[in-house]
Protein backbone atom coordinates (compact mmCIF):
# COMPACT_ATOMS: atom_id res chain seq x y z
CA UNK A 1 0.00 0.00 0.00
CA UNK A 2 1.14 3.18 -0.51
CA UNK A 3 2.88 5.36 2.63
CA UNK A 4 0.59 7.68 4.19
CA UNK A 5 2.26 11.03 4.34
CA UNK A 6 -0.97 13.21 5.62
CA UNK A 7 -4.36 12.84 7.07
CA UNK A 8 -6.54 15.55 6.40
CA UNK A 9 -10.00 13.37 5.06
CA UNK A 10 -11.25 9.82 5.52
CA UNK A 11 -12.14 10.30 1.95
CA UNK A 12 -9.05 8.73 -0.14
CA UNK A 13 -8.45 5.73 2.50
CA UNK A 14 -9.88 2.46 0.54
CA UNK A 15 -10.89 -0.13 3.05
CA UNK A 16 -7.83 -2.25 2.94
CA UNK A 17 -6.07 0.73 4.01
CA UNK A 18 -8.27 1.50 7.05
CA UNK A 19 -8.58 -1.92 8.24
CA UNK A 20 -4.54 -2.11 8.30
CA UNK A 21 -4.29 0.92 10.26
CA UNK A 22 -7.37 -0.38 12.73
CA UNK A 23 -5.05 -3.36 12.81
CA UNK A 24 -1.57 -1.98 13.41
CA UNK A 25 -3.87 0.35 15.89
CA UNK A 26 -4.29 -2.85 18.20
CA UNK A 27 -0.83 -3.90 18.20
CA UNK A 28 -0.52 -0.73 20.71
CA UNK A 29 -3.04 -1.68 22.85
CA UNK A 30 -0.14 -2.01 25.70
CA UNK A 31 1.95 0.73 24.84
CA UNK A 32 -0.98 3.03 24.93
CA UNK A 33 -2.05 1.68 28.36
CA UNK A 34 1.03 2.13 29.58
CA UNK A 35 1.90 -1.50 30.36
CA UNK A 36 4.89 -1.86 28.14
CA UNK A 37 7.33 0.85 27.16
CA UNK A 38 8.10 1.77 23.17
CA UNK A 39 10.90 4.28 21.99
CA UNK A 40 9.52 3.66 18.66
CA UNK A 41 9.22 7.33 17.99
CA UNK A 42 12.35 8.66 20.45
CA UNK A 43 13.66 11.63 18.64
CA UNK A 44 10.25 12.55 16.98
CA UNK A 45 8.42 15.74 18.30
CA UNK A 46 4.69 16.24 17.62
CA UNK A 47 3.68 19.89 17.64
CA UNK A 48 -0.75 19.80 18.25
CA UNK A 49 -1.97 23.49 16.80
CA UNK A 50 -5.15 23.37 17.99
CA UNK A 51 -6.93 26.82 17.19
CA UNK A 52 -10.10 25.17 18.93
CA UNK A 53 -10.87 24.07 21.99
CA UNK A 54 -10.28 20.05 22.76
CA UNK A 55 -9.68 17.62 25.71
CA UNK A 56 -10.04 13.69 24.07
CA UNK A 57 -8.38 14.75 20.68
CA UNK A 58 -5.58 16.95 21.67
CA UNK A 59 -4.73 14.86 24.88
CA UNK A 60 -4.75 11.46 22.94
CA UNK A 61 -2.37 12.55 20.09
CA UNK A 62 -0.33 13.67 23.20
CA UNK A 63 -0.64 10.72 25.09
CA UNK A 64 0.39 9.01 21.88
CA UNK A 65 4.00 10.89 21.19
CA UNK A 66 4.59 10.26 24.51
CA UNK A 67 4.18 7.15 25.10
CA UNK A 68 5.89 5.80 21.92
CA UNK A 69 8.43 7.81 23.13
CA UNK A 70 8.82 10.83 21.30
CA UNK A 71 8.38 14.45 22.42
CA UNK A 72 5.71 17.36 21.99
CA UNK A 73 5.48 20.98 21.80
CA UNK A 74 1.27 21.80 22.44
CA UNK A 75 -0.19 25.03 21.57
CA UNK A 76 -3.85 24.13 22.96
CA UNK A 77 -5.10 28.08 22.25
CA UNK A 78 -3.22 28.95 19.25
CA UNK A 79 -5.79 31.84 18.16
CA UNK A 80 -4.95 33.88 21.00
CA UNK A 81 -1.27 32.73 22.34
CA UNK A 82 0.55 32.29 18.82
CA UNK A 83 1.49 34.64 16.10
CA UNK A 84 -2.06 34.11 14.56
CA UNK A 85 -3.20 36.48 17.32
CA UNK A 86 -1.14 39.17 15.44
CA UNK A 87 -2.50 38.11 12.09
CA UNK A 88 0.19 35.78 10.90
CA UNK A 89 -1.10 33.60 7.98
CA UNK A 90 -1.82 29.59 8.49
CA UNK A 91 1.27 28.84 5.54
CA UNK A 92 3.71 31.57 7.73
CA UNK A 93 3.08 29.67 10.91
CA UNK A 94 3.28 25.52 9.96
CA UNK A 95 6.60 26.87 7.65
CA UNK A 96 8.39 27.92 11.36
CA UNK A 97 6.88 25.16 13.22
CA UNK A 98 8.39 22.77 10.53
CA UNK A 99 11.66 23.90 11.92
CA UNK A 100 11.02 22.93 15.47
CA UNK A 101 8.71 19.59 14.71
CA UNK A 102 7.99 16.61 12.51
CA UNK A 103 4.55 16.40 12.56
CA UNK A 104 1.91 18.28 13.26
CA UNK A 105 -2.00 17.90 14.70
CA UNK A 106 -4.01 20.52 13.52
CA UNK A 107 -7.47 21.68 14.74
CA UNK A 108 -9.00 24.77 13.28
CA UNK A 109 -12.09 26.68 12.62
CA UNK A 110 -12.03 27.22 9.18
CA UNK A 111 -12.97 24.49 6.57
CA UNK A 112 -10.24 23.33 4.67
CA UNK A 113 -7.51 24.92 7.40
CA UNK A 114 -5.68 21.39 7.53
CA UNK A 115 -4.89 21.06 3.37
CA UNK A 116 -3.91 24.96 3.78
CA UNK A 117 -1.46 23.84 6.19
CA UNK A 118 -0.09 20.79 4.12
CA UNK A 119 0.09 23.07 1.42
CA UNK A 120 2.78 25.03 3.02
CA UNK A 121 4.11 22.50 5.28
CA UNK A 122 7.11 19.31 4.27
CA UNK A 123 6.00 18.12 7.63
CA UNK A 124 2.99 15.36 7.94
CA UNK A 125 -0.06 17.59 8.73
CA UNK A 126 -2.63 15.36 10.79
CA UNK A 127 -6.28 16.72 10.58
CA UNK A 128 -7.64 17.12 14.07
CA UNK A 129 -11.04 18.56 12.99
CA UNK A 130 -11.61 21.28 10.47
CA UNK A 131 -14.78 23.16 11.78
CA UNK A 132 -18.01 21.25 9.84
CA UNK A 133 -15.85 19.89 7.30
CA UNK A 134 -13.66 16.65 8.37
CA UNK A 135 -12.25 14.53 11.38
CA UNK A 136 -10.72 11.70 9.90
CA UNK A 137 -8.83 9.91 13.27
CA UNK A 138 -12.12 10.58 15.07
CA UNK A 139 -13.72 8.33 12.38
CA UNK A 140 -10.97 5.53 12.19
CA UNK A 141 -11.41 5.71 16.14
CA UNK A 142 -15.10 5.01 15.61
CA UNK A 143 -14.46 2.27 13.59
CA UNK A 144 -11.92 0.33 15.57
CA UNK A 145 -14.86 1.12 18.70
CA UNK A 146 -17.32 -0.98 16.51
CA UNK A 147 -14.92 -3.48 15.78
CA UNK A 148 -13.92 -3.79 19.21
CA UNK A 149 -17.45 -3.17 20.96
CA UNK A 150 -18.97 -5.78 17.94
CA UNK A 151 -16.18 -7.71 16.18
CA UNK A 152 -17.00 -6.73 12.97
CA UNK A 153 -18.37 -4.02 11.09
CA UNK A 154 -20.31 -5.39 8.01
CA UNK A 155 -23.93 -6.27 8.56
CA UNK A 156 -24.33 -3.92 11.20
CA UNK A 157 -27.63 -1.64 11.95
CA UNK A 158 -26.02 1.75 12.49
CA UNK A 159 -27.90 4.85 13.67
CA UNK A 160 -26.14 7.97 14.01
CA UNK A 161 -28.69 10.77 15.79
CA UNK A 162 -27.54 14.76 15.80
CA UNK A 163 -26.50 17.51 14.62
CA UNK A 164 -25.57 16.52 10.82
CA UNK A 165 -25.50 19.83 9.42
CA UNK A 166 -22.50 21.10 11.54
CA UNK A 167 -20.64 18.34 12.66
CA UNK A 168 -17.76 17.21 11.00
CA UNK A 169 -17.76 13.49 13.32
CA UNK A 170 -20.81 12.45 11.15
CA UNK A 171 -19.35 13.64 7.66
CA UNK A 172 -15.72 11.50 7.97
CA UNK A 173 -18.07 8.88 9.74
CA UNK A 174 -20.44 8.44 7.06
CA UNK A 175 -17.52 8.36 4.42
CA UNK A 176 -15.59 5.91 6.47
CA UNK A 177 -18.79 3.76 7.24
CA UNK A 178 -19.25 3.88 3.50
CA UNK A 179 -16.69 0.96 3.18
CA UNK A 180 -18.86 -1.58 4.38
CA UNK A 181 -21.53 -2.99 4.23
CA UNK A 182 -23.24 -1.88 6.78
CA UNK A 183 -27.28 0.19 7.03
CA UNK A 184 -26.90 3.74 8.57
CA UNK A 185 -29.40 5.41 10.15
CA UNK A 186 -29.41 9.47 10.09
CA UNK A 187 -31.64 10.25 12.75
CA UNK A 188 -32.04 14.24 13.21
CA UNK A 189 -34.82 16.95 13.49
CA UNK A 190 -35.10 18.28 9.53
CA UNK A 191 -33.05 21.07 10.16
CA UNK A 192 -29.61 19.28 11.16
CA UNK A 193 -30.00 17.08 8.27
CA UNK A 194 -26.62 16.23 6.07
CA UNK A 195 -25.58 18.19 3.07
CA UNK A 196 -27.63 16.68 0.48
CA UNK A 197 -24.08 16.59 -1.55
CA UNK A 198 -22.40 14.14 0.67
CA UNK A 199 -25.73 12.06 1.24
CA UNK A 200 -25.44 11.78 -2.69
CA UNK A 201 -21.58 10.95 -2.18
CA UNK A 202 -21.41 8.37 0.28
CA UNK A 203 -24.86 6.41 -1.19
CA UNK A 204 -22.38 5.64 -3.98
CA UNK A 205 -20.69 3.24 -1.19
CA UNK A 206 -20.82 0.13 -0.38
CA UNK A 207 -23.28 1.12 2.64
CA UNK A 208 -27.16 2.42 2.53
CA UNK A 209 -28.33 5.26 4.13
CA UNK A 210 -31.71 6.05 5.58
CA UNK A 211 -32.82 9.49 7.36
CA UNK A 212 -35.63 9.75 9.87
CA UNK A 213 -36.53 11.78 12.73
CA UNK A 214 -37.88 9.09 15.17
CA UNK A 215 -35.20 7.89 17.36
CA UNK A 216 -36.87 5.20 19.44
CA UNK A 217 -37.71 3.85 15.86
CA UNK A 218 -34.29 4.27 14.50
CA UNK A 219 -33.36 2.38 17.91
CA UNK A 220 -35.23 -0.37 17.22
CA UNK A 221 -33.38 -1.08 14.19
CA UNK A 222 -29.98 -0.37 15.40
CA UNK A 223 -27.14 -2.62 16.50
CA UNK A 224 -25.55 0.19 17.38
CA UNK A 225 -26.27 4.01 18.33
CA UNK A 226 -23.68 6.70 18.02
CA UNK A 227 -25.15 10.04 19.13
CA UNK A 228 -23.30 13.75 19.27
CA UNK A 229 -24.13 16.81 20.78
CA UNK A 230 -25.59 20.12 18.33
CA UNK A 231 -22.82 22.19 17.37
CA UNK A 232 -23.85 25.26 19.08
CA UNK A 233 -20.51 27.44 18.30
CA UNK A 234 -21.06 26.41 14.19
CA UNK A 235 -25.27 27.25 14.46
CA UNK A 236 -26.67 30.81 13.97
CA UNK A 237 -27.86 31.72 17.73
CA UNK A 238 -31.74 31.63 16.40
CA UNK A 239 -30.94 28.81 14.67
CA UNK A 240 -30.05 27.43 17.96
CA UNK A 241 -32.51 28.18 20.16
CA UNK A 242 -34.90 26.73 17.70
CA UNK A 243 -33.15 22.91 17.87
CA UNK A 244 -31.86 23.04 21.28
CA UNK A 245 -32.91 19.97 23.23
CA UNK A 246 -34.38 18.71 19.96
CA UNK A 247 -32.96 14.80 20.25
CA UNK A 248 -31.91 13.06 23.72
CA UNK A 249 -31.88 9.01 24.31
CA UNK A 250 -32.14 8.00 28.04
CA UNK A 251 -31.43 4.66 29.45
CA UNK A 252 -35.54 3.91 29.64
CA UNK A 253 -35.13 4.34 25.41
CA UNK A 254 -32.34 1.80 25.17
CA UNK A 255 -34.32 -0.41 27.80
CA UNK A 256 -37.46 -0.44 25.97
CA UNK A 257 -35.66 -2.11 22.77
CA UNK A 258 -35.30 -5.43 24.87
CA UNK A 259 -31.96 -6.35 23.62
CA UNK A 260 -28.40 -4.49 23.95
CA UNK A 261 -27.09 -1.93 21.47
CA UNK A 262 -23.50 -0.55 21.71
CA UNK A 263 -23.73 3.08 22.61
CA UNK A 264 -21.23 5.59 21.29
CA UNK A 265 -20.29 9.21 21.31
CA UNK A 266 -17.38 11.03 20.38
CA UNK A 267 -17.96 13.54 23.37
CA UNK A 268 -18.32 15.94 24.73
CA UNK A 269 -21.80 15.48 26.22
CA UNK A 270 -24.45 18.01 26.95
CA UNK A 271 -27.70 17.10 27.56
CA UNK A 272 -28.59 14.62 24.36
CA UNK A 273 -27.23 11.46 26.35
CA UNK A 274 -28.09 11.02 29.88
CA UNK A 275 -25.83 10.01 32.63
CA UNK A 276 -28.17 7.41 33.30
CA UNK A 277 -27.31 5.65 29.97
CA UNK A 278 -23.44 5.20 31.66
CA UNK A 279 -24.00 2.00 33.82
CA UNK A 280 -26.08 0.92 30.75
CA UNK A 281 -24.20 -2.39 29.93
CA UNK A 282 -23.71 -1.13 25.90
CA UNK A 283 -22.11 2.28 26.93
CA UNK A 284 -18.72 2.17 25.69
CA UNK A 285 -17.81 6.33 25.20
CA UNK A 286 -15.13 6.06 27.55
CA UNK A 287 -13.40 2.91 25.91
CA UNK A 288 -13.94 4.88 22.53
CA UNK A 289 -11.94 8.00 24.09
CA UNK A 290 -9.08 5.41 25.23
CA UNK A 291 -9.31 3.64 21.26
CA UNK A 292 -8.35 7.32 20.20
CA UNK A 293 -4.87 6.95 21.68
CA UNK A 294 -4.35 3.58 19.76
CA UNK A 295 -5.19 4.93 16.36
CA UNK A 296 -3.32 8.33 16.90
CA UNK A 297 0.28 6.22 17.61
CA UNK A 298 -0.75 4.11 14.46
CA UNK A 299 -1.10 7.10 12.44
CA UNK A 300 2.17 9.17 14.27
CA UNK A 301 3.90 6.13 13.49
CA UNK A 302 2.93 5.82 9.57
CA UNK A 303 3.36 9.21 8.64
CA UNK A 304 6.81 9.34 10.73
CA UNK A 305 7.90 6.19 8.69
CA UNK A 306 7.91 3.79 12.07
CA UNK A 307 5.29 1.69 10.59
CA UNK A 308 4.14 0.05 7.47
CA UNK A 309 1.05 -1.12 6.55
C1 LIG B 1 -15.84 16.30 18.41
C2 LIG B 1 -15.28 17.46 17.61
O1 LIG B 1 -14.44 18.21 18.12
O2 LIG B 1 -15.67 17.55 16.47
N1 LIG B 1 -15.13 16.03 19.57
C3 LIG B 1 -14.05 15.19 19.49
O3 LIG B 1 -13.14 15.41 18.73
N2 LIG B 1 -14.07 14.06 20.22
C4 LIG B 1 -17.28 16.35 18.64
C5 LIG B 1 -17.91 17.62 19.13
O4 LIG B 1 -17.25 18.59 19.44
O5 LIG B 1 -19.14 17.60 19.21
Amino acid sequence: MAAITDVLSIKPFSRREIEAILDLSETFEDFARGKKESNLLASKVLCTLFYEPSTRTRLSFESAILRLGGKLMSVADAMTTSSAWKGESLGDTVRTIENYADVIAIRHPVAGSAEEAAKYASIPILNAGDDANEHPTQALLDLLTIRRERRRIDGLRIAVVGDHKYSRVTKSLSYALANYDVNVILVNPPALALSRDVLEDVKRGRATFEETDDIQKALGKADVVYIFRIQKERLPASEYERVKGAYVIDRAMLEKVGREITVMHPMPRIDELSEDVDSYPGACYFRQSFNGVMVRMALLALVLGKAKI
